[in-house]
């Protein structure tokens, strides 16, 4: 019997060996034994960041363990870099409950901060509540320009190599999750709920974002289910399920000066149920600055009951305050839409609304098929755009 055992792992470790790994187990660290209380009432904030703090500070493979249990924490920042760290693994496999008191919440902060780490794995089918509703209504960015802006639930700053897998996000007090500055990210089987009328409340927003891969997952709020905002490059979506909410937007972009280019998204394999919008991109006008909106293909899409399914907008301005109409200076370049099929609760399906100072250039459709849920049949409005139609195409193409 022993010598079996012995056998065994003397395999084990000829196999390791063999494949070239480090054979050393990982270090762990448990916020229970950081003094977490995990009775849903005591602040636990001072137990993360010491469970942080020591987990980042140790070596080559590492985990953090959040136990089942409902935390009451934050705001909390997870800050690297964790220079011996080989990777990191956040087992969060609690309840996580944000402070509703704002003035918790000094200046900017949002609510739990990953930042400048690398090979950061967050999973463990835990949920983060962001205890929104109470702060929504404090909420007047869709109204005002200077707005303050809420905390974010989690947010991925300057990290590379990101993994998010299977967890939860309800009720964000402003987006749910945010990635910004990252490096190859990638999010899957990832839940993100808040109510319809929840202001503000993105599921997942990208910003001065690479690499970034987003599939199978369920997001429902009351703003833009996937962001897309300045800055990002090679972005793919797919498999994603929308709704309620205001769809998967490309933007806002041109809102500020010295934005960074939108380059290379595809999104493919999503149903958007119940939507405002389906696939949108929009711009501002009165752009201070000038930028690009290029490489980017939409494929394989179902719309049910979607108000907008195809819409560019280049006049995006929906505060009063925009009273100058400078044409956007956003270029918009080289979009393809195709197999985009469903059902749109307005007559007018596809909307394009380009910038008369730079029209849209070499915009695409292939098999279209949306079909207005009323009487007449859908329509298609185009201002300032050059497009090319090919296969089937319901609504007929603008004259
Ligand atoms: C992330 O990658 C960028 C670009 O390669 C690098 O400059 C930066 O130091 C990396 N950050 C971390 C935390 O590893
Ligand atoms: C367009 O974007 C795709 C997906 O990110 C990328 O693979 C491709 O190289 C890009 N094409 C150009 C011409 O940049």
């Amino acid at each position: 019997m022993k010598l079996l055992v012995l056998f065994a792992l003397a395999c084990a470790c000829f196999a390791g060996n063999a494949a070239g790994r480090r054979r050393t187990s990982p270090t762990s660290f448990n916020v229970l034994h950081f003094g977490a209380r995990a009775d849903g009432l005591t602040d636990d904030s001072n137990a993360f960041m010491e469970a942080w703090k020591a987990a980042c500070a140790s070596s080559g493979t590492v985990r953090l363990h959040i136990p089942r249990g409902t935390y009451f924490v934050g705001p909390v920042k997870f800050t690297g870099p964790c220079v011996n760290v080989h990777s990191l693994t956040v087992y969060m496999k609690g309840y996580l409950k944000a402070s509703t008191d704002l003035s918790k919440y000094v200046k900017g902060d949002d609510w739990i901060e990953i930042g400048w780490v690398d090979r950061l794995t967050l999973t463990g089918f835990g949920t983060f509540d962001g205890q929104g509703s109470v702060s929504w209504p404090y909420n007047n960015c869709p109204t005002k320009k200077n707005c303050k802006v809420l905390p974010t639930s989690i947010k991925f700053v300057a990290a590379n190599n990101t993994v998010v897998r299977g967890i939860t996000s309800v009720n964000s007090k402003f987006f749910h999750i945010a990635a910004v500055g990252c490096n190859n990210f990638w999010a899957s089987n990832i839940r993100i709920t808040a109510p319809s009328d929840s202001p503000n409340t993105d599921g997942i927003h990208i910003e001065r974002s690479s690499g970034v891969t987003i599939y199978s997952s369920v997001i429902g709020t009351g703003d833009d289910c996937i962001s897309i905002g300045q800055g990002n490059s090679h972005v793919l979506l797919s498999g994603i399920k929308c709704g309620p909410g205001h769809g998967i937007s490309v933007g806002s972009l041109g809102r500020y000066q010295n934005e960074g280019d939108v380059r290379g998204l595809v999104v493919r394999d999503c149903t958007l149920a119940g939507t405002t919008n389906g696939l949108r991109i929009k711009t501002w006008e009165n752009s201070p600055g000038s930028s690009l909106a290029t490489n980017m293909t939409f494929q394989n899409i179902v719309m049910k009951s979607v108000a907008n399914p195809i819409i560019i907008d280049q006049t995006y301005c929906p505060y009063m305050s925009c009273s100058s109409k400078v044409p956007s200076r956003v270029k918009i370049s080289d979009i393809s839409f195709r197999s985009i099929r469903g059902t749109s609760t307005t007559p007018v399906a596809v909307t394009f609304r380009c910038s008369r100072g730079i029209p849209c250039q070499n915009i695409n459709l292939h098999d279209v098929h949306l079909r207005y849920v009323g009487r007449e049949p859908a329509t298609a409005q185009c201002l300032n755009i050059k497009a090319r139609y090919s296969g089937m195409q319901i609504p007929p193409p603008c004259k």
